[in-house]
């Protein structure tokens, strides 16, 4: 039996290589969180494969739908609303979620909530803290890495954004390049930590005042100075040019977060997205803010890389604001924000 007044919303994310589902109580309270991770499907190919994650998909929905259930106690009829990840992602991976939140909607009556992928990663912080506005949000993931001012709940205004390779990217390119598997962010952080940053790496400011990122340039700067050692048949310690390579990542996310909270005068920055789980930059992010007035928020590392708590997140807000989806509800693989 669970208490009339309490809010559940189920929430399913599909958008890219992990199927999950999670139940959410009262916004706040994560009463299930289950994820199926294809990543050892897609490590030997480098990267995901947009057929093989749809067919895992396919494949796990149910099963992780079932699994929620199971561990929250509930059936779908004490759930208020369902919540989905309509985009941005890979389409055919999109479909199968939307399609699964679709059916168990309408066969039970349920109403139905879009949410954009990176507003999820947003509200992964509401499981740390109250957000307090107005905020802004660091948004570092495979896919994006932006700079979102949020002024209410559910308002996003992107203030900077990257030109070419988001952060993410960068770390499994430069991985690739270092013949570490895929996703390469999180051992290219361990050996960062091993080495030092000995080798004088581009920042890519992007002229004075400037709140985008590039990091093509970056990420040809370290594929260049292996090549030219190669070339002169010297070796290169992987531990130092992954500490450089980092270094460069973390100042330039860290000085443009700084300036940008402190000229739209934030009560809070919230640091989102599955590179949200770098060691470095939290640490590089903890120190930057800690003499200042503005409170910093890092979720924990479950909640960075994706998951369906963080959608249920954004849906309780969504529908608690009254805004519903319907039938013709699809997949949209380029969904602004
Ligand atoms: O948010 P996410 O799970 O998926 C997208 O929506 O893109 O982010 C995945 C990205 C990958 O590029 C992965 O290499 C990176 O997050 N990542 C990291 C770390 N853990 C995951 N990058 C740097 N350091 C980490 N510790
Ligand atoms: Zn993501």
């Amino acid at each position: 039996m669970t208490l009339k007044n309490d809010q559940y919303i189920l929430g399913i994310e599909t958008s890219c290589d992990e199927t999950a589902v999670a139940i959410v109580k009262n916004g706040k309270e994560i009463i299930a969180n289950v994820v199926a991770s294809q990543i050892e499907s897609h490590k030997r190919f480098g990267g995901v494969v947009p057929e093989i994650a749809s067919r895992h998909h396919v494949e796990q929905v149910t099963i992780v739908l079932e699994e929620a259930f199971t561990q929250a106690n509930l059936t779908i009829d004490d759930i208020d609303a369902i919540a989905v990840t309509e985009g941005p992602g890979l389409v055919g991976a999109l479909l199968i979620g939307v399609n699964a939140a679709k059916a168990l909607a309408l066969c039970h009556n349920k109403p139905l909530v879009g949410v954009h992928h990176i507003a999820g990663h947003i509200y992964a912080n509401q499981f740390v803290t109250e957000m307090t506005f107005p905020l802004l949000a660091l948004v570092v993931s495979g896919g994006h890495t932006e700079l979102i001012y949020m002024k209410e709940h559910a308002s996003f205004d992107v203030i900077g954004e990257t030109l070419d390779d988001a952060a993410g990217e960068a770390y499994d390119k430069v991985a690739r390049t270092l013949n570490l598997p895929y996703p390469g962010g999180p051992h290219i952080d361990r050996l960062a930590h091993e080495g030092e940053a000995t080798i004088n790496l581009p920042r890519a400011w992007l002229g004075e005042g400037s709140f985008n990122f590039s990091f093509s340039g970056l990420k040809s700067a370290v594929i260049n100075t292996l090549h030219n050692a190669e070339q002169r048949g010297e070796t290169i310690d992987p531990k130092n040019l992954a500490a450089s390579f980092q270094a460069s990542v973390i100042e330039v996310l860290v000085k443009k977060t700084y300036d940008a909270a402190q000229q739209y005068n934030v009560k809070q920055v919230l640091l989102a997205g599955g590179v949200a789980a770098n060691k470095g930059l939290r640490a590089a992010l903890t120190d930057a803010f800690q003499n200042s007035d503005i409170e910093l928020v890092i979720p924990p590392l479950s909640l960075c890389t994706d998951n369906a708590a963080m959608i249920a997140s954004v849906g309780t807000v969504l529908y608690n604001k009254g805004v519903r989806g319907d039938m013709t509800m699809n997949g949209q693989p380029g969904l602004d924000l």
